[in-house]
């Protein structure tokens, strides 16, 4: 197959970031996306719808002009949060969805959720006013290995919060464990999750053999083969609790290739070429589309974009640089890659 359209996709997990690097990095999400779910993991944090509205004005100025991107934006949960923030979410119009990040779990994660269940009252709100919950699902704790956090938070509040909200629609983030696809594959379809190329690709191995490789370093941190399969297999399985979720999230060189180098993949300038290639891998392209650009849109009960996008097996070398003025460096910089998306 040399090419293949489908409708355009949206990006529902993404870090735009403020700022001088919202204006460098911006344009590569609306080059191939509709829309994206937007982080609020700034500093500060976006807590407030206040905060929220004017940080989507800040990412529509930023934007290439006549560019058709939407930003979907989400407020950062703490425990400090008031109900009213809630209501006032759930009634703005631009708000869609409410993101747990578990305290100090990973970037900009510090004012997040220390005790999941003093959140309890407002995910009772979130769950009543229909609002979904997003959440970085692995505990930060010391005891706990890090390639164990993602399941251990599964079993300790996962679990806990479907059954006590059954209502309450839930987008498990970036999944990278067999045990998370089996969570939310048993679960109803209120509950769905998001899948990075990255962990669709790659595993473990590619950020340690031969060298630490700073750029494939991102949180959930990337897991054994036997975890990327099970990811993948859900990824084209068909299955609508599934679906695209870039988590492209870029840090500027230098403080990821560092001693102690930031979690984040800038994965934004080839995201769609590295699913083509991982649905390609699994004899799945037909499933591209339904994972890609209707599943999330469903889930998120917006309408699927009518642009299409199409989908070229060529070669072609992804970019060394993101910006010629700020030195963030794209996933897997100056790779040959095998397929190039262009807008119809
Ligand atoms: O790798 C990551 N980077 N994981 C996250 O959860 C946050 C993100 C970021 O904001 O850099
Ligand atoms: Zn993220």
């Amino acid at each position: 197959m040399d090419s293949l359209s489908i409708t355009q996709p949206d990006d529902w997990h993404l870090h735009l970031r403020s700022g001088v690097m919202l204006r460098a990095v911006a344009r590569y999400s609306a080059q191939y996306f509709g829309r994206a779910i937007v982080m609020p993991n700034l500093q500060p944090p976006v807590t407030s719808v206040a905060l929220a509205a004017a940080y989507r004005r800040e990412i529509l100025q930023a934007l290439p002009p006549d560019s058709g991107f939407t930003p979907l934006m989400t407020l950062y949960l703490t425990q400090a949060t008031p109900v009213t923030e809630i209501q006032a979410a759930a009634a703005s119009g631009f708000i869609f969805g409410v993101k747990l990040y578990p305290a100090g779990a990973t970037t900009n994660a510090e004012h997040g959720v220390a005790d999941v269940r003093a959140v309890y009252p407002l995910l009772a709100e979130m769950q009543r006013l229909d609002l979904p919950l997003l959440v970085h699902a692995e505990v930060n704790d010391a005891a706990v290995d890090v390639f164990d956090r993602e399941k251990v938070f599964i079993e300790r509040h996962l679990q806990a919060i479907v059954r006590e909200f059954p209502d309450l629609r839930v987008v498990v983030e970036h999944l990278t464990t067999q045990e998370a696809v089996d969570f939310v594959w048993a679960q109803g379809p209120k509950v769905a999750s998001t899948l990075t190329p990255q962990h669709l690709l790659f595993n473990r191995n590619a950020l340690l053999a031969g060298g630490v490789r700073p750029h494939f370093y991102c949180l959930p941190v990337l897991k054994r083969e036997r975890h990327r399969q099970a990811l993948l297999a859900a990824a084209v399985s068909g299955n609508p609790k599934f679906f695209l979720g870039t988590d492209s999230a870029p840090h500027l060189t230098h403080l990821k290739q560092s001693a102690c180098g930031c979690a984040g993949c800038f994965n934004a300038p080839v995201a769609l070429a590295l699913y083509a290639q991982a649905f390609e891998q699994a004899g799945a392209l037909d499933k591209l589309e339904g994972f890609a650009s209707f599943y999330g849109a469903d889930f998120y009960r917006l309408p699927r974009n009518s642009a299409k996008i199409r989908l070229y097996k060529q070669d072609w070398q992804a970019p060394t640089a993101g910006d010629p003025d700020l030195d963030v460096t794209p996933f897997l910089a100056g790779e040959a890659l095998a397929w190039q998306a262009r807008l119809d």
